[in-house]
């Protein structure tokens, strides 16, 4: 079913004609975006491309279990949706009659988590009565380098690759247009996050532990421990080795020293994360030469990390390209980015219809 459908008396009407036209007399575009995927839950408000709020709820519960609980997010989501929501909407100055439409992440994520966001979008849809639009998570990490904060803020030139980089994925994406994306390598086993937070686990440190290895980095030696990197063909990535290669490290080394990690943190924590950016950019640098793109950007929770961010931005600057690293706020997951994922389908009248159901797993 595609289009506008709106529920009336037990039946679906298409409603897509109507919207349209009502579209166009508009004057500007708001755009609310919800986001639930995983343990944020966010809302922001844009206008025209243009941020006006994006208030996130992140969930503490699932410190003490070191990882996501799924059933733990859900609920918590369910607790956070209305005032985050509310929130984003005071914080905008808006009347909720100037939204225009809602639009949702609708899934890759956990499908529990997705629920919360999917019907609150689709409730508060029915309620104003405007048109909704399905987002897929991983293009809105994409597109949050077209988030406006200042009128006059640039984006990349397409088409462009972006390096994708999160708890759950590492891809190199390929960006023709803003709906139209490619896939030319991706993770066969863990994803980038997963190596950070799972080397962070064995050395004692709290979750998610990519930020504190990343703090502990810039005081240790990166050249200190070397750890196995992998040979797999094309632009594919692989991060299952160097976990065990990690492990094996502290392993050997425990033996002689029970205090092996605690005297030597800063070093392996900068040794691992060089190891990891190593492991991206020889793929990345390859996908640049391959397409000869003239834009590179990075996106997700691990392009926070600020060896990442210096090492992208050597890599652009020695071959001649622009780099584009997100503002660390919208690294992470924020509804920023489902707004304006949103706000570009909903100019191309791309809407979502009340029937359809989220995705746990889905790709570009
Ligand atoms: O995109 P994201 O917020 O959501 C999921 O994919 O779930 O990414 C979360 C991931 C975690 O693995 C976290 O450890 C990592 O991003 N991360 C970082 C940093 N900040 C967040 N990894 C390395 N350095 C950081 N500064």
């Amino acid at each position: 079913m595609n289009g506008v459908f709106r529920f009336v008396n037990g039946e679906f009407i298409d409603d897509t004609l109507r919207l349209i036209n009502h579209n166009d007399s508009r004057m500007s575009v708001t755009i609310l975006g919800i986001e639930s995927s995983c343990d944020d839950t966010s809302a922001a408000v844009i206008t025209d491309g243009l941020l006006r709020s994006n208030v996130i709820a992140s969930q503490k519960v699932h410190e003490a279990y070191g990882g996501v609980v799924p059933e733990l997010a859900s609920r918590a989501h369910q607790q956070n949706i209305v005032p985050v929501v509310s929130e984003a909407i005071r914080q905008a100055g808006i009347d909720r009659s100037e939204i225009s439409a809602i639009a949702y992440t609708r899934g890759p994520g956990l499908l529990g988590s997705l629920l919360v966001g999917t019907s609150f979008a689709k409730g508060m849809a029915i309620g104003l009565d405007i048109p909704l639009v399905d987002v897929n998570h991983l293009q809105a990490h994409v597109l949050s380098h077209f988030i406006k904060v200042n009128e006059d803020d640039r984006s990349p030139e397409f088409p462009f690759l972006c390096l994708l980089i999160s708890g759950g994925n590492s891809q190199i994406i390929y960006v023709k247009e803003m709906n139209d994306m490619q896939i030319l390598g991706k993770t066969i086993d863990d994803a980038a996050g997963e190596a950070f937070d799972k080397c962070a686990k064995v050395m004692g440190l709290p979750y998610p532990g990519g930020p504190h290895i990343d703090r502990l980095a810039k005081e240790g030696d990166p050249l200190r421990f070397s750890f196995s990197k992998p040979h797999i063909p094309g632009l594919d990535y692989s991060f299952s080795g160097l976990k065990t290669s990690f492990l094996y490290t502290l392993r050997d080394n425990l033996k002689e020293d029970p205090d092996f990690v605690k005297n030597n943190i800063s070093d392996l924590c900068a040794s691992l994360q060089k190891t990891i950016i190593d492991i991206l950019l020889v793929k990345l640098k390859a996908a640049i030469k391959e397409t000869g793109v003239k834009d590179v950007a990075i996106g997700g929770g691990v392009s926070a990390n600020s060896g990442v961010r210096e090492a992208v931005e050597k890599l652009c600057s020695d071959m001649g390209i622009r780099a584009w690293i997100p503002p660390r706020s919208f690294t992470t997951d924020n509804a920023a980015m489902v707004a304006i994922a949103g706000y570009y389908k909903y100019l191309d009248h791309e809407y979502s219809s009340l029937e359809l159901p989220p995705f746990a797993r889905v790709t570009i």
